[in-house]
């Protein structure tokens, strides 16, 4: 059972539907009669991605990438790769990244950069967790579901060596599971 390997439910399969509904409502007063386009990185952002998206009321198209960031174990490095590019064109849109988890910030300082690049007509970012605790690299984030303390949590698409995806809720790991 993968319930052993939780040590502490942080969120709840309903405070987690709770949330994603206010941040919908915050990004429809936002972007009132515009169009967006929400970019979910993968892996770990799939199912706040799928959430969010059905909770927002607006014109909406979606798209994926995907980086791997080299990182061993449970943290990441400053080498940001991508593995899967986007398939549309981002210039004159108005993007909204979507993430699950602001750690270091490697990846999303590196990921937003290089889509800013690509010249869309404003770009925010969304991501369900901050751990501010453990930033290395400056990221501005727009909006964010939760905060939470320096602790390695799992489930709602979040993982550990690609287990715990498949949890409803999040949860902090055992830090025995990970050696940690
Ligand atoms: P960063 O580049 O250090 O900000 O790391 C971002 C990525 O590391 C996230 O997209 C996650 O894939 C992973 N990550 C960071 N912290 C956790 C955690 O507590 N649990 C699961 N994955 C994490
Ligand atoms: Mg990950």
């Amino acid at each position: 059972m993968l319930e052993q390997d939780i040590q502490e439910v942080l969120f709840t399969e309903a405070q987690l539907k709770a949330r994603v509904q206010e941040l919908a409502r915050q990004i429809e007063r936002d972007y009132a009669g515009k169009e967006i386009m929400l970019i979910s990185v993968l892996r770990g952002s799939f199912i706040f991605m799928a959430d969010l998206c059905r909770a927002i009321d607006l014109p909406c198209t979606l798209d994926f990438m995907a980086v791997s960031s080299y990182g061993k174990g449970t943290s990441s490095s400053g080498q940001v790769q991508i593995t899967k590019d986007l398939s549309e064109d981002i210039s004159g849109r108005h993007i909204i990244v979507v993430e699950d988890i602001l750690d270091s910030g490697n990846t999303l300082h590196y990921l937003l950069r290089l889509l800013d690049h690509r010249h869309p007509a404003t770009i925010r970012l969304c991501t369900l967790l901050d751990k501010p605790e453990r930033r290395v690299k400056p990221v501005e984030v727009h909006y964010t579901g939760f905060t939470i303390p320096d602790a390695f949590v799992v489930g709602y698409g979040l993982d550990y060596a690609e287990k715990y995806r498949n949890l409803p809720y999040i949860g902090i790991l055992k830090p025995e599971v990970y050696g940690g």
